[in-house]
């Protein structure tokens, strides 16, 4: 299985995610500001692999800390500053809020002790994560039928988990079960991950892919030659709309638009169930030489204006379920999220 990410005697090992696929290249983060650095600039990226990354970031900094230091308020700055990461994907604050709370329930622990818990708890995230995505692959297997072309957006595979992947789990479920499947892989401007990551990913295990751009899905839709949509999540709020990577609302209208099942792939730790509706998703603005920048060439007027919002909502209303490791969540979204909820 591919090595998103592993701790490797204190210190952090990553595939850095932002060379794929030309190099494979491993990151070792020392302390838990190279963790926030790796999940800021994509390093490491993903609702869940960014949770996994930002736990051991917390385990790696309680590690810094000395008998003399006030504990707590360290404990407080390593959250703040790897929550400050990355706004939009839940499972970040999922994963600093569970290690918060081991912190919390053991605080009155020796300082050795209070360490590993927090380790341990950072590794349990981690293995349970790839736990987790084989429920969802186990449990989303069945709405892919042999023989169907089915149409994904960015990556949500091993790479952008701790293993196996969510949408790609699915995927490589179907695919494990004998199901022979094609998948149509965006592009995904502007940092490319589709062509970069999920192609990579796919062609590693000979899952066949073609790869198309952003715009050119809503053609192959009404020519019939895609089956379904399959994507991530990096927030789902509690009636089903769904946070993620940009273009993936343009993407659920056009299968709509075609008749074309469109489904959601995603941990509970994705739902942010304080949220009653999409509208109060935070969305993460990147930095607009993303968009300028193609593999360092500049492909515009170089002091030209731009806007690169990372991530998109897809209204519950184009969503026909969403795949959990509890099970298939259909519509209506509210009641039967509610009911996978620990
Ligand atoms: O900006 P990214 O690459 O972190 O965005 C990733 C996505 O949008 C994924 O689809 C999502 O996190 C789900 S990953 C299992």
């Amino acid at each position: 299985m591919l090595p998103t990410i592993t701790w490797d005697d204190d210190k952090v090992i990553l595939i850095d995610q932002r060379v794929l696929p030309a190099d494979e290249v491993y990151l070792e983060c020392l302390d838990y500001l190279q963790v926030a650095e790796a999940i800021e600039d994509m390093a490491i990226r993903g609702a869940p692999a960014i949770g996994v990354a930002a736990a051991y970031g917390v385990a790696l900094g309680v590690l810094e800390v000395e008998e003399s230091d006030d504990l707590a308020q360290k404990l407080d700055h390593i959250l703040t500053r790897l929550g400050d990461t990355r706004p939009t994907a839940r499972n970040l604050f999922w994963a600093l809020e569970r290690m918060k709370k081991i912190f919390d329930n053991n605080k009155h622990l020796a300082l050795t002790e209070l360490k590993q818990r927090l380790v341990q708890e950072a590794k349990n995230i981690d293995n349970e994560d790839v736990e987790t995505n084989k429920k969802i692959g186990f449990w989303g297997r069945e709405l892919i039928q042999d023989g169907q072309n089915i149409l994904t957006h960015c990556n949500a595979g091993a790479l952008a988990t701790a293993g196996y992947g969510t949408a790609l789990g699915v995927i490589r479920a179907a695919s494990e079960q004998g199901k022979k499947i094609r998948v149509v892989v965006d592009e995904t401007r502007p940092f490319l991950q589709g062509a970069r990551l999920t192609c990579w990913e796919l062609d590693r295990e000979a899952i066949p892919v073609i790869l198309i751009t952003d715009n050119m899905a809503g053609y192959l839709m009404k020519k019939g030659q895609i089956s379904a949509v399959i994507t991530g999540a990096d927030r789902i709020a509690q009636n089903g709309d769904t946070a993620n990577k940009i273009g993936t609302y343009s993407v659920a209208v056009l299968a709509h638009e075609n008749g074309l099942p469109f489904y959601v792939a995603a941990p509970l730790s994705t739902i942010d169930f304080s949220l009653t509706d999409g509208d109060a998703i935070p969305i993460e603005e990147r930095d607009p030489e993303e968009v300028k920048y193609i593999g360092g060439q500049c492909i515009t007027v170089p002091d030209i204006e731009v806007y690169n919002p990372a991530f998109d909502v897809t209204p519950a209303k184009y969503i026909a379920a969403i795949i959990t490791e509890k099970g298939v969540a259909n519509p209506p979204f509210g009641q039967n999220l509610a009911s996978f909820k620990e």
